[in-house]
């Protein structure tokens, strides 16, 4: 498939290639776009062949849904049904921005979307030019991370050119993503409002607006694929560079000595900026360990890295649960597919 590359940093100055990428949504074509967190892989979400095509492209189980992006919050109306207050109460304080909140769908929103269950994902970008693009296309557009199933989530168009060139109709070159990981996911189809996926907006903001949130114990825990996982997203390997990655949990001098020891061909440490003058391995550095935005930034592209640099083992330093760091480590679960050690 021939793949157009759409320059949109700049939302006035880039205006026809925004209007080109709505164009190719509105017919039913797939377009990488940028937004504020990690590109996205678009299709129209009211379209399932449009959207059927998302998932051949990443090579994503059909079982997974996908999560829509809209430009403004009363278009939630138009896709979701039995809306509450909160929805609108969570959007005053945290949208345009990094949350989905998952509501009851409409029939609008094709199976193919929601992946067979009966609510939908909604979120407003505070990327422009996603918010430009969503408005040129005229709908809802759904939007999984645009990476190949299971690599890391990409967070540059150079990324989404790696994984996915030749296999969509276009992707957009806009900005790199400044947040850096999936946004935070919240339902409010249950009774109780539930965090699904940590993310930038940690979850005690969001239990300033709801009171109670229960924290899904798969944010932490591996889940049994084999039973009813209601977000089925965390029930996936993901994230994981070709290497073999464990998260390893302790001190820095701890930490710097078992890498330190445990080095050899292919062996790479992924570390806090605090580590290096530690260590005696190679390494890639993800940010200050207790700036959770930081490390939130640079973990995928870290992950990237290490399989340019050909890495056979990796050891990360492990995260902490606090604030945004929530949301790396449960990132880092998955790429070390819950391998943790403590030192
Ligand atoms: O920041 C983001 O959310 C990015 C950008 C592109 O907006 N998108 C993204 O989409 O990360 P995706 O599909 O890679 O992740 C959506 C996650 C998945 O883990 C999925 O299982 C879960 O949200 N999810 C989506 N709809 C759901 C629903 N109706 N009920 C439960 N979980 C849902
Ligand atoms: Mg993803």
């Amino acid at each position: 498939m021939n793949t157009l590359i759409l320059k949109a940093k700049n939302i006035e100055k880039d205006k026809e290639n925004i209007e080109i990428a709505g164009e190719i949504l509105k017919k039913g074509g797939i377009v990488a776009i940028p937004t504020e967190t990690v590109y996205g892989l678009a299709a129209d979400a009211t379209n399932k062949d449009a959207v059927k095509k998302i998932f051949k492209a990443k090579g994503r189980p059909q079982d997974n849904p996908l999560i829509i992006h809209i430009s403004k919050k009363e278009d939630a109306e138009k896709y979701a049904v039995a809306i509450p207050k909160l929805y609108y109460d969570l959007c005053d304080k945290f949208c345009p921005g990094p949350l989905t909140i998952i509501l009851k769908k409409k029939d609008i929103i094709p199976n193919e979307t929601s992946g067979g269950l009966s609510s939908v994902g909604i979120r407003i970008p505070s990327d422009k030019t996603a918010r430009a693009i969503i408005d040129a296309s005229g709908t809802a557009l759904a939007a999984p991370s645009a990476n190949l199933s299971g690599s890391p989530s990409p967070t540059t168009s150079k990324r989404c050119i790696d994984d996915l060139y030749g296999k969509v109709d276009a992707i957009v070159d806009g900005n790199d993503c400044k947040v850096g990981v999936e946004s935070t996911v919240i339902s409010l189809a249950e009774d109780v409002p539930t965090l699904y996926r940590p993310g930038f907006i940690t979850a005690d903001e969001l239990k300033e607006v709801t009171g109670e949130l229960k924290i899904h114990s798969g944010v932490l825990e591996k889940v049994d694929s084999k039973k009813n996982v209601p977000s089925p997203g965390m029930k996936y390997r993901h994230y994981s560079p070709k290497a073999k990655v464990t998260l390893v949990k302790g001190n820095k001098q701890n930490y710097c000595d078992f890498v330190n020891n445990h080095n050899g061909d292919g062996v790479l440490a992924m570390c806090f900026e605090g580590d290096i003058k530690c260590l005696k391995t190679d390494y890639v550095c993800y940010g200050e360990e207790n700036n959770g935005a930081d490390l939130a930034k640079n973990v995928f592209e870290c992950l990237r890295k290490l399989d340019e640099k050909n890495a056979k083992i990796v050891y990360a330093h492990c995260p902490s649960e606090n604030g945004i760091s929530l949301a790396v480590y449960n990132r880092l679960l998955r790429a070390a597919a819950f391998e943790v050690i403590e030192v």
